[in-house]
């Protein structure tokens, strides 16, 4: 099977799909998305995922969706791909409408999918931890919406990569460290973790959330709380968290070690207890 894309109710071959230049998330970034990923062929926590969808459409006031229609054609991409590590984006953008600032009434938000196989990270990457730079975390106020307007996400990424490093931290103007360009970040030091609190500067990440639960079930002590880059880079350990990233540790942030400058204790027991999940579960919750 070719890689597939879904647009408005019909499946074909992604190289095919398109959309109208008077879309609205082409136009303004009006869109929403959420990424899925599967293992052994099902996906994982889809239902936090389209929970989440529908909380990011809620607030921005888009015409609901029937969920069973989201969820039913996620289902058939993940069947007809046959793939059994893959990806779908899901894309609803609020409508297509003559281009204005004001929103049009009554518009059909249009609805896309894609689905390719996960690139799984380089293995070395895994073993031996990534590197990363700070950025001024540039973004809009409500980062806890996932919308399609990822710029700054976007530049801060290839930033990282010209300079050398595998990704880039949001820190915010007074200091505060946010997130990854596109993963929840978490800390270790002296055995208790710590990560960003939901506020609207930060995605509610669902590998976050399932870190959180993990964390309660292995008696791991966790606090959400705000920290600037001192404590980041006086960590013993430092890690990302996201759907593809899975659990990443960051081993040089900034030029500066952390810790020992290598994948500490703590990240590696919770990757295998987030992996042994996503395997025992067969994907789903
Ligand atoms: N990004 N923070 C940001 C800014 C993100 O873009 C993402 C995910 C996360 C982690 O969220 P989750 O655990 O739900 O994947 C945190 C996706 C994977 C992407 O844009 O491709």
């Amino acid at each position: 099977m070719p890689d597939l894309a879904y647009v408005n109710g019909e499946i074909m071959p992604i190289e095919k799909a398109v959309v109208p230049i008077e879309d609205r998330g082409y136009q303004f970034a009006d869109g929403v998305y959420e990424f899925v990923a599967s293992y052994e062929g099902q996906p994982f926590l889809l239902e936090e995922h389209l929970d989440r969808l529908e909380r990011s459409m809620r607030e921005l006031a888009f015409d609901p969706i029937p969920r069973a229609d989201i969820k039913k054609a996620v289902l058939d991409l993940f069947t007809l791909s046959g793939y059994p590590r893959a990806g779908v984006y899901i894309q609803i953008s609020r409508g297509v409408a003559p281009r204005n600032f004001a929103i049009t009434p009554g518009m059909t938000p249009q609805i896309i999918m894609t689905i390719r196989p996960v690139k799984d990270m380089p293995e070395a990457l895994r073993k031996n931890g990534a590197t990363a730079i700070t950025v001024e975390d540039t973004r809009w106020g409500r980062c806890d919406i996932k919308t399609v307007q990822l710029l700054a996400g976007s530049l801060a990424k290839q930033k990282s990569l010209d300079s050398g490093c595998d990704d880039a931290i949001f820190v915010s103007k007074k200091g505060i460290v946010r997130e990854g360009t596109s993963s929840n970040l978490f800390i270790v030091s002296g055995g208790r973790l710590t990560t960003h609190p939901l506020t609207n500067a930060i995605l509610p990440g669902i590998t976050r959330m399932v870190v959180l639960k993990v964390c309660r079930t292995a008696d791991l002590d966790l606090e959400e709380k705000f920290f600037g880059t001192d404590t980041l880079y006086g960590a013993d350990e430092v890690f990302l968290s996201g759907t593809v990233t899975e659990l990443l540790p960051v081993v040089r942030i900034d030029e500066k070690s952390i810790g020992h400058g290598e994948v500490g204790p703590v990240t590696r027991r919770l990757y295998d207890l987030l992996r042994k999940q996503a395997m025992a579960s067969g994907g789903t919750t």
